[in-house]
């Protein structure tokens, strides 16, 4: 899989995708993620990227052009991408399994806006999806890219250490994730409930089981709705 994030700052995001399963999966071969800077696609002998907005208000925003001539360099080295998606506070509520389906994707465009966003022509011509991480206004697209990235890199194959894991993930099967321990048995008075050391994994399954939708059913009672 390949994936170009568009950005104003890639300091912010370049460091993060070196490490961890996203740095695993590169290694790997599983995924490849390119950081444009879109200064580099300014028109103007000033390299401007942003404007004010026609109409008046605060803050400023990202000009048409260099978004647009970026994404088709993209588009001219490596082809067509599957979805150009713009992170945006207004955009569809990421869950799993849009997750899921980006995952099965081959190429993905990410457009970081920040601060008022981008050009809405931009939006109406080249973004294909609108994708918000949650109802809470971060300053600029960015995290959420690299929450994107990191979403759907530890869903490709070979990426994730034991293949099942993904599989148990919360929200995989519309349920949250039961509780985990490991060693010492004992910690501090608390001792790891008894059935996860019987070696009765049928047992430990139904208790597993019963756990997610206890844990559920008191955090996220709307899952069990839908
Ligand atoms: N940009 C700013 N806030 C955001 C959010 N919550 N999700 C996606 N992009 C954003």
């Amino acid at each position: 899989m390949r994936i170009d994030i568009v950005t104003a700052l890639p300091d912010i995001v370049e460091e993060p995708l070196r490490h961890s399963i996203v740095g695993r999966a590169q290694s790997k071969g599983a995924l490849a993620v390119h950081v444009h800077d879109v200064r580099d696609y300014a028109t103007d002998k000033h390299r401007q990227i942003d404007d004010y907005p026609f109409g008046g208000g605060a803050g400023m925003v990202l000009k048409p052009e260099p978004l647009v001539r970026c994404v088709e360099a993209i588009t001219a080295a490596a082809g067509a991408p599957d979805a150009v998606i713009y992170l945006t506070p207004d955009g569809e509520r990421l869950q799993q399994p849009r997750v899921n389906h980006l995952s099965t994707h081959e190429h993905l465009i990410l457009l970081c806006g920040h601060y008022k966003g981008i050009d809405q022509r931009v939006r109406d011509t080249v973004v294909t999806l609108e994708v918000s991480i949650g109802d809470y206004v971060l300053s600029g697209g960015e995290l959420p890219a690299l929450v994107l990235v990191d979403a759907v890199a530890r869903l490709q194959p070979g990426v994730l250490g034991d293949a099942s894991s993904a599989l148990t993930d919360s929200f995989q099967d519309g349920l949250l994730d039961a509780p985990a321990y490991t060693r010492p048995a004992s910690f501090r008075g608390h001792d790891v409930p008894a059935v996860l050391r019987s070696g009765d994994h049928a047992r430990i399954d139904a208790w597993r089981d019963a756990q997610r939708l206890e844990k559920t059913r008191a955090r996220r009672p709307d899952l069990l709705d839908d």
